[in-house]
């Protein structure tokens, strides 16, 4: 016992990052990644205990689409925090939310011919808000089935996980995961034509065996999965094909919106509208947790209190959200600046995967790109050695095969451009 004890004093006090080590469990994950304790972070930049910095293509996994402590953000947030604005409220009535819904409402919503969408403020984890969408859908429809599609990610608590493809997370259940069956996602690699008659012939064998589903989950660019765009008309033919059925059409934009697609919702493009959308990530601006779910108003059908959570309504949050939206989405500035963005990246990974062409594939839209390596130990080193020269870059993927940019969408151009000769020097490091 009292060896134990000396033990854990010593390594507190000999390595920081051993007090991780030691007492963190086993599934901690980006620590082992990103080996290094992070002492700060502003706009695209993070700052370690020793002073080294890393420009940051990974924000959060997404959950920092405006960089790190935006200053227009972080001082809403000092003001309310000043005033004594209230943080916790489950989800009463507050100033902070109210302020939030109208800017949302004005400067998301009605653009887009959406402010009939009703508002549903679920606990702050983008997989909270998966399960909320998965019960409206079964709810409104009285039937079991979801449609999720390969390589599809929405989240690991159960009813999330159920509709999530990747074994390393649906292993971990304990239970079977039932009641979700995966049809292939669009495949760059076949004719629209082709993959739109895959999608139509696998709802009609589903339907026919099975009877018809409550609802389909799909993310319109997979992150996680590895990046994998889909193109426009088979969003659009999937659209088409719920409506024809009757199926519920969820659309989890929880890593692809607020912007990271190139619009705000990642579904624009396809010209179509979900009946059920999740968002979460970027959704607070600030990196505060907060996840929202968009119900078509004849779908709300929720009794009060139904799909509860101790923190729905994380004021903080409220706060920061409106600040972001204000600050990035009520001109059109914003969407000029993160085109020009999308086109340098766009145009760096064309280039780059010019270099080695038999082993590199380039996902992706927006700003949400990656290379996809035929090797995977390819990618893992290409990323360790991006992070060994200051660029933070997660890898996604069924093999973890694909690196994935997730550049802050208001990075500036010479910090991308910067981080994407970081990429392309490890490529050229590793590839010869
Ligand atoms: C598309 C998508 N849905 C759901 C989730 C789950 O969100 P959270 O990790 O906040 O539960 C994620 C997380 O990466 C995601 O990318």
């Amino acid at each position: 016992m009292i060896a134990i004890i000396v033990l854990s004093m010593s390594i507190q006090e000999n390595n920081p990052q051993d007090i991780i080590n030691y007492h963190e469990s086993n599934v901690r994950g980006y620590c082992r990644q990103f080996p290094f304790i992070i002492h700060s972070s502003e706009y695209s930049t993070i700052t370690d205990t020793d002073g080294n910095q890393y420009i940051d293509f990974f924000t959060g996994a997404g959950a920092l689409n405006y960089g790190h402590n935006n200053p227009t953000i972080k001082q809403a947030m000092v003001e309310y925090l000043n005033s004594n604005g209230i943080i916790h409220a489950l989800d009463m009535a507050t100033e902070a939310k109210i302020a939030f819904i109208k800017s949302f409402v004005e400067n998301i919503l009605r653009p887009r011919d959406m402010a009939d969408y009703k508002l549903q403020f679920t606990g702050p984890t983008g997989t909270n808000a998966v399960e909320a969408a998965l019960k409206l859908a079964r709810n409104n429809t009285k039937r079991t089935d979801i449609i999720a599609f390969h390589n599809g990610f929405h989240g690991v608590t159960l009813g999330s996980l159920a509709a999530t493809s990747n074994p390393h997370f649906r292993n971990a259940a304990g239970i079977p995961l039932e009641h979700v069956f995966f049809f292939p996602y669009d495949n760059p690699d076949i004719t629209v034509g082709e993959s739109l008659n895959m999608l139509t012939n696998a709802f009609t064998t589903h339907i026919e065996e099975r009877g018809k589903p409550a609802g389909t989950i799909v993310e319109v660019i997979q992150g996680e999965g590895g990046v994998n765009a889909a193109r426009p008309e088979w969003i659009t033919h999937l659209r088409k094909l719920t409506n024809q059925h009757d199926i519920l059409l969820i659309v989890d934009d929880i890593q692809a919106g607020c912007g990271r697609s190139g619009t705000f919702f990642s579904f624009e493009e396809s010209n179509i509208k979900p009946d059920i959308i999740t968002l979460s990530k970027s959704i607070s601006g600030s990196g505060l947790p907060m996840s929202l779910v968009l119900i078509k108003e004849q779908f709300d059908i929720w009794k009060p209190g139904e799909h509860n959570g101790t923190f729905r309504g994380n004021n903080l949050a409220f706060v920061s959200a409106k600040a972001a939206i204000d600050t990035f989405w009520s001109t059109s500035d914003f969407i000029d600046t993160l085109k020009q963005r999308i086109d340098v990246v766009t145009q760096a990974l064309n280039e780059i995967i010019k270099l080695v062409p038999a082993e590199l594939t380039h996902k992706g839209r927006g700003m949400m790109q990656g290379i996809s390596f035929v090797n995977p130990d390819n990618a893992k080193i290409v990323a360790e050695t991006c992070v060994n020269n200051g660029l933070i870059i997660e890898r996604a993927g069924p093999r973890d095969e694909v690196i994935k940019l997730l550049a802050p969408l208001n990075i500036s151009e010479d910090e991308l451009q910067r981080g994407l000769s970081i990429i392309r020097s490890a490529i050229q490091e590793v590839l010869g």
